[in-house]
């Protein structure tokens, strides 16, 4: 993927208000496409540009404590708090900071490249940051269910620099809903993880060291005629 050379960092692109987030990455979005095709998931460690995922993560360590909240499941009415599902804390990200719009920005740019080559149709995107406390942890769960055609591909990426194994806080990622083993994926600064949201059970392990990350879905238009969809 490019990166930007040494003289240009110094200028500090972050600080920039609305500052182009680069060329888009049509190296990666082709890795991701081919991989969903083919597997339905994608892994790609160094994905996000560094610039883009240290700011996030200065962004995430400005947000005060109450802008955060506690993790729930489900949406508008259904939505419940079950700490023996989830213990994380979130901040869902609407673009109010220079870090949030470049990020959203960055999957504007993925969501037409991957909707080009995969006509999977993606409308709108929605995301949050997630803070796992040490210990914190999220069960087994699927992003979205069966024939309620809203959530159609989960995309993760991490913000922790220099993640070790023994950390833990993996993402366990399964092929199905019978598969126990998994694929264990590193929350280590930059990767990314997409994955068809009503396909792969996932989890979140305990970890032993604070864990950044974001979490966010790409969603088909789900509105009819006497329905309106609007994202969240
Ligand atoms: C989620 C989720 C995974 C992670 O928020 O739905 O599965 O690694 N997050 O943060
Ligand atoms: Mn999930």
């Amino acid at each position: 993927m490019p990166k930007r050379s040494m003289s240009l960092e110094l200028h500090a692109p972050q600080m920039i208000p609305d500052a182009p987030i680069g060329a888009p990455d049509t190296l990666l979005y082709d890795r991701l496409a081919e991989d969903i095709a083919r597997q339905g998931y994608s892994v790609q460690p160094n994905a996000l540009p560094d610039e883009l995922s240290h700011a996030l993560l200065m962004h995430c360590h400005q947000l005060q404590s109450t802008q955060f909240e506690e993790a729930g499941t489900g949406r508008g009415q259904a939505y419940l708090r079950n700490e023996f599902v989830r213990k994380d804390e979130i901040c869902w990200i609407h673009g109010d900071s220079d870090a949030g719009r470049q990020w959203l920005q960055w999957c504007e740019q993925l969501r037409q490249a991957l909707n080009q080559a995969l006509f999977l149709g993606l409308f709108s995107f929605e995301s949050h940051f997630a803070h796992y406390r040490p210990g914190d942890f999220y069960k087994r769960h699927v992003d979205a269910f069966k024939g309620q055609a809203n959530r159609m591909l989960s995309v993760v990426v991490y913000l922790n620099p220099g993640w070790t194994q023994n950390c833990g806080g993996e993402l366990v990622v399964y092929q199905n809903e019978q598969d126990q083993t998994g694929l264990k994926v590193t929350p280590l600064m930059g990767t990314i993880v997409a994955f068809l949201s009503e396909d792969f059970p996932h989890e979140v392990l305990p970890a032993a060291r604070d864990r950044y990350s974001i979490a966010g879905w790409y969603r088909v238009n789900g509105s009819s005629m006497d329905r309106a969809d609007p994202p969240r």
